[in-house]
């Protein structure tokens, strides 16, 4: 996999077909989708999402949000990583080789690359992994890429991923809120236990994280990579309308001192943020 970087100002997109190459089921309700498209492939960076007409017709008539989980430019291929929760993806589902797909994208302003030298902590709840895995594959050489990954359950913890992730030279660690694989608890637990291994050798940042997965382990991610002063960034998830900044069915709450209003629009001004830049619904 092959990632370039993302260039300053506003994302072009466009809207194309992609035809199914593959179909696989990579866990008990997630699936890859591999899809022949030279532009996706060529202009897509990590973070930055397709939004995909999941139906024929009008039902469901929004499309739906997935992140690029996978490009190789070479072959004109890209990779989208999805959990059957509804009635779009359920139809993504549906969709098998030699079938078209229509897609708007790519869309949002994704990851930044991370300083040389510096460690990339990603910190992935869930199908969040989606977006990460990119980072890990983009900027993994030469670094220390150390990537914590939960789920509620071993079986949610996909193989696919975590072969990617070790290719792209990560140290990987397993949470699980039932505590069938990995250590017990939340994802968030794993990023303290780093923290305090960083700080019992006496060293101080170095690190930058990115995290993608449930608001609530968002808000702690942020809150612990602030309490170590590592710079911090989140990918969002909201339902979204539009995708490309038109409707405001995106909108997330703002930071109280982020200049430009009470919200941001995750899927034109992110889907990334650095944490500062956000606050919480609730
Ligand atoms: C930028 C972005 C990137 C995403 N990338 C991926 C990805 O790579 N892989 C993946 O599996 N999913 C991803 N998602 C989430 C994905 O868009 C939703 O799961 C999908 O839209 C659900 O559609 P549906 O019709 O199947 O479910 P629906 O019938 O619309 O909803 C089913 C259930 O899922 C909940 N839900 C739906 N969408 C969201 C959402 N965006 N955030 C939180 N809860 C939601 C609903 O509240 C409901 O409970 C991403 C979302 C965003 C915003
Ligand atoms: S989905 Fe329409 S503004 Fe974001």
């Amino acid at each position: 996999m092959q990632w370039g970087e993302q260039a300053p100002g506003r994302p072009l997109w466009r809207q194309v077909l992609g035809r199914v190459l593959e179909q696989r089921q990579v866990g008990p309700n997630s699936y890859l989708l591999g899809l022949q498209q030279p532009w996706l492939a060529e202009a897509g960076r990590p973070g930055q999402f397709v939004h995909v007409r999941c139906g024929q017709g009008r039902d469901p008539l929004l499309r739906r949000p997935l992140s690029l989980f996978g490009v190789d430019p070479g072959e004109g291929r890209v990779e989208l990583l999805y959990q059957v929760v509804g009635r779009g993806t359920a139809l993504l589902s549906g969709l098998r080789p030699g079938m078209d797909v229509d897609l708007m994208g790519p869309l949002g302003r994704g990851f930044p690359r991370p300083p040389d030298g510096e460690g990339l902590c990603l910190v992935a709840g869930g199908l969040g992994v989606a977006p990460l895995v990119p980072a890990a594959q983009a900027w993994g050489a030469g670094r220390r890429v150390l990537a914590l990954v939960g789920a509620d359950t071993a079986a949610e913890l996909l193989p696919e991923v975590q072969r990617r992730l070790v290719e792209a030279g990560a140290e990987v660690q397993l949470a699980t809120m039932d505590g069938s694989r990995g250590t017990p608890g939340p994802v968030t637990d794993l990023l303290e236990g780093a923290i305090a291994r960083e700080a019992d050798a006496g060293r101080t940042g170095g690190w930058v994280v990115f995290a993608c997965g449930p608001s609530a382990m968002l808000r702690r991610t942020a809150a612990l990579a602030q309490s170590a002063g590592w710079p911090c960034y989140l990918c969002l998830e909201a339902r979204m309308g539009c995708g490309v900044g038109a409707c405001a069915g995106c909108a997330w709450p703002a930071a109280p001192d982020r200049p430009g209003g009470r919200f941001v629009r995750v899927c034109r001004d992110g889907p990334v943020f650095l944490a500062q830049e956000v606050g919480w619904w609730e």
